[in-house]
């Protein structure tokens, strides 16, 4: 059994990077217990996006903003709960951490499996850089019947640890890899083919092509079974209602592009540019996302664009 400090040790992840690390899985434990014991209650309040709040939301980004702030690594953080990023003051290292505290909190209440999504940055200054540039490392947690924790970090591959009953997350999967082609897909934001006849079209060749539908409606759920399974496509297209997506670039889609490109996938916009070499332009930027098995993102692009 090996815990995952000591494996990204071996993997020669410095000091600085293992220690950040260390501090989000610490937060990932605490959001688990909440979420075991926790409250499904919506608040009154709403994000940055507009979008409804609920406690466990406000919570989990309290408790990720104190780890964070206890590391002394990060020096800023930007939260998808959050209008504007936090900067510590005089803190040891540079790093920006930015995040998604609770992905798919909709769902909590359904019990379906949710997530925490995460992205660390050598630069402080997250305006007008870029994922490809800056974007050092990504990681996620899983809250499902187990809790999983996949982390990737820039050009040491993907690798996947489940908490154990004594709280330390183990290796379970090394250098995760995504396929060219694949048989699964996970079509977000389906309200699109009332207007996008070529996302329509996407679709049903999808669903001819005798291809199998897995989608929960929670973006981490759905891309770790894309990882687990080592094959398959997730779409969020534009509509009207979100011309430029829902996902966040830097809450959500940066670190899940630096994961599944680490993993030999692809993670495109509706233009087929890489996420990754899209530009920072505000903190809650959305962006449209096609990712996963490269060769089936590839071609889905083709035919929407
Ligand atoms: P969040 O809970 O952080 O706002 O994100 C939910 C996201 C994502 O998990 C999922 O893929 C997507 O919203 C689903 O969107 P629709 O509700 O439009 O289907
Ligand atoms: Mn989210
Ligand atoms: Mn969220």
């Amino acid at each position: 059994m090996q815990f995952f400090n000591h494996f990204l040790r071996e993997k020669g992840v410095k000091n600085d990077l293992r220690s950040l690390l260390y501090h989000i899985a610490r937060s990932i434990k605490y959001i688990n217990f909440s979420l075991r014991a926790g409250n499904t209650a919506k608040l009154d309040s709403s994000n940055a996006s507009g979008e409804e709040q609920m406690k466990l939301d406000v919570l989990s980004d309290k408790i990720i903003s104190n780890e964070l702030e206890k590391s002394e690594l990060a020096a800023v953080i930007a939260s998808e709960e959050q209008e504007t990023p936090l900067k510590f003051s005089a803190p040891r290292g540079q790093y920006a951490v930015t995040y998604d505290p609770l992905d798919g909190s909709s769902l909590v209440d359904a019990n379906l499996a949710i997530g925490s999504i995460f992205g660390i940055w050598d630069t402080t200054d997250l305006i007008g850089t870029t994922g490809r540039k800056n974007l050092i490392a990504a990681c996620y947690g899983v809250y499902g019947p187990r809790v999983i924790f996949v982390i990737a970090v820039k050009g040491k591959g993907v690798h996947e640890f489940e908490l154990n009953d004594v709280g330390e997350f183990c290796l379970t999967h090394e250098n995760r890899t995504v396929a060219l082609e694949s048989k699964y897909f996970a079509p977000g934001n389906l309200r699109c083919t009332r207007s996008d006849d070529k996302y329509l079209a996407l679709v049903q060749d999808w669903i001819r092509q005798g291809r199998t539908l897995r989608y929960s409606g929670g973006m981490v759920p759905d891309l770790h079974h894309i990882l687990s399974k080592g094959q398959g496509i997730f779409s969020y297209p534009r509509d009207e209602k979100y011309p430029d997506g829902k996902l966040r670039l830097l809450f959500e889609c940066d670190p899940f592009s630096l994961i599944f490109e680490e993993a030999g996938g692809a993670s495109l916009n509706q233009e087929g540019t890489p996420i990754l070499d899209m530009k920072v332009e505000e903190i809650h930027q959305r962006v449209p996302i096609f990712v996963g098995s490269k060769t089936e993102v590839e071609r889905a692009i083709e035919k929407i664009k």
